[in-house]
């Protein structure tokens, strides 16, 4: 089975997002595991929320207040990080097995694409700093709708540029939450399972649970 389209999405999916946390680990002490933890689960909080709301900031807006409350929670980690924190952000890490997968993916002449939260500014960064910019077709931002994933016109932004139907798109993602959205979009879904983290929303079924990106070209 062959797909016009592979899109990924960014955040824990390409990208490391405990990479920022790990790489000062030193600095932040015994509680920097759960203190990263936080700040990505505060900072998807902030984007259902705000979604649902009708009240936008951008992902990097959110990803600074879920910062603030992450340090202002975990008082074991030196507040003098913030800056170093967020500055590894810019510059996250990306899984081993991607750039090779990705390269695969497009000498099979697929379209290969992003489609993330996260803000252009911040998502050309990532790419740029991973060098992943010559295999990465389009950046697909939910910045142009000021909405954030599940909203259906998020998943949308792919198959409106793309003029394909949705099960014409395969649909990678580490956040189950993702998947489902995705999955009712429509699309066809594949749940990278990096963190081997028990099944939910049994509604919305990916069509294949990877525990890494290998094995999807
Ligand atoms: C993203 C977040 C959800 O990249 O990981 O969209």
């Amino acid at each position: 089975m062959t797909f016009a389209a592979y899109v990924f999405d960014a955040y824990g999916t390409l990208f490391d997002v405990h990479a920022a946390a790990r790489k000062h680990a030193d600095r932040a002490g015994p509680d920097y595991r759960m203190f990263s933890e936080i700040w990505r689960a505060k900072q998807l909080e902030y984007s259902w929320v705000r979604a649902l709301m009708g009240r936008y900031q951008d992902f990097w807006s959110l990803t600074e207040q879920a910062l603030d409350y992450a340090l202002a929670r975990v008082e074991t980690v030196d507040k003098g990080l913030r800056q170093d924190l967020l500055d590894a952000y810019w510059k996250l890490d990306f899984y081993p097995e991607v750039p090779k997968v990705l390269k695969q993916l497009k000498a099979q002449g697929t379209k290969v694409a992003i489609l993330s939260n996260g803000s252009p500014a911040m998502l050309q960064a990532a790419v740029e700093n991973s060098k992943l910019d010559t295999v990465i077709d389009d950046i697909f931002s939910v910045d142009l709708l000021k909405t954030y994933k599940t909203a259906p016109p998020v998943y949308e932004l792919v198959t409106t540029n793309y003029r394909l139907y949705p099960d014409a798109v395969s649909f990678q993602s580490s956040n189950r939450w993702d998947v489902a959205g995705a999955t009712t979009f429509g699309f066809r879904t594949v749940w990278i399972n990096r963190l081997k983290m028990p099944d939910e929303y049994s509604d919305c079924m990916p069509s294949l649970i990877l525990p890494t990106l290998d094995g999807l070209a």
